[in-house]
């Protein structure tokens, strides 16, 4: 049956693919977006789509649709930016968050929220499980969103719990793929980048902080995957691809898949840098039967092609 559905943050890298695969699914899409991190250009092939409409909007305001289902990804997620203008990366999460199970409640409907792994912050427990519950500073320059997409997560349990809204809470670990931001500071995008134009790529710290890189198509899917589970199981459930890269050996596998004459610098470790991430996925692939197929040899060839054509066209 055709939904119509919501996708705040709709312009956005995630979100974006997510508004496709929603169409492709032959749902209506209303993206929303104040277009702080995205822009048109990342739907611009959707814009002639009848069933595909766009609104201009902030979602720290109260917002008026109708809709069957809610996926609320609002909110900028790479450091550069969020750490930009702190104050709204907290309101965009905790009263976005407000305003859209508002919006629930008053249609009666699903709300899908995405957190993150970072509400696990420089986590003391690894592979990191829904049951931990974080190491997180929250005074530091990070908090504003860490600290933001935890009370995000804490609004949306007490709804649940409170006043019986129908939600879903997964918890993103880093993604990747064509439409991520080239200037984001985010490390494959910045890497990808820095060795397309042959300049040096800067590791902080040894480089050998381990990160787990998630491909976006094998994430959309297991959002919406997640949105579709039984109403009883509202998470949160980890999304992310649990095979571990150091920062090290993924900076030369970009250097080689790019054939580029970029060289290896070292800079200091920034405050509040996990030192480890990886997710643990046993309870999406118990209950969503969902895991991650895209290698990421695979999944960087894609992004780089991306990445040269964007280079050449600006
Ligand atoms: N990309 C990742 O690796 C990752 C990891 C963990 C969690 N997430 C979460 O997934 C979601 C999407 O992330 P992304 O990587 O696509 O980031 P993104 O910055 O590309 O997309 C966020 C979108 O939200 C929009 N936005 C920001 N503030 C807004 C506001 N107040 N009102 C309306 N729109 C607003 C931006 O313009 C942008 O289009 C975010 O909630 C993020 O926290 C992403």
């Amino acid at each position: 049956m055709k939904k119509r559905i919501l996708v705040t943050g709709g312009a956005g890298f995630i979100g974006s693919h997510l508004c496709e695969e929603l169409l492709n699914k032959g749902n209506e899409v209303i993206c929303v977006d104040n277009f702080f991190t995205g822009s048109k250009q990342n739907v611009i092939h959707l814009l002639d789509n009848p069933y595909f409409e766009i609104i201009r909007h902030d979602i720290t305001f109260p917002l008026y649709v109708e809709v069957d289902e809610i996926y609320n990804l609002a909110c900028p997620a790479s450091p550069v930016y969020y750490r930009f203008d702190p104050v709204q990366t907290t309101k965009t999460s905790v009263m976005g968050a407000i305003n859209m199970l508002g919006l629930a409640k008053r249609l009666k409907i699903k709300v899908l929220q995405a957190s993150t792994s970072e509400i696990y912050g420089d986590p003391e427990v690894h592979p990191q499980t829904e049951g931990y519950r974080g190491n997180v500073n929250p005074i530091g320059p990070r908090a504003c969103y860490d600290e933001g997409k935890r009370c995000a997560e804490t609004l949306f349990f007490d709804y649940y719990r409170q006043l019986r809204i129908k939600i879903k809470v997964i918890r993103v670990f880093n993604t990747y793929g064509p439409k991520m931001q080239p200037d984001d500071g985010r490390v494959i995008s910045n890497f990808i980048v820095k060795a397309l134009k042959d300049k040096d790529i800067a590791i902080y710290g040894d480089g050998s902080q381990t990160r787990s890189f998630c491909y976006v198509d094998d994430l959309v899917k297991g959002i919406v995957k997640m949105m579709n589970s039984s109403d009883d199981f509202v998470g949160p459930v980890n999304l992310g691809n649990p095979t571990e890269y150091t920062i090290l050996n993924l900076a030369k596998k970009i250097i080689k898949l790019t054939d580029s004459k970029s060289k290896i610098i070292y800079k200091p470790l920034p405050e509040d840098d996990p030192k480890q991430r990886q997710p643990n996925i046993e309870l999406a692939t118990r209950e969503l039967k969902w895991e991650p197929n895209i290698q990421l040899e695979e999944g960087l060839k894609k992004t780089i092609s991306y990445f040269e054509k964007l280079l050449k066209n600006t």
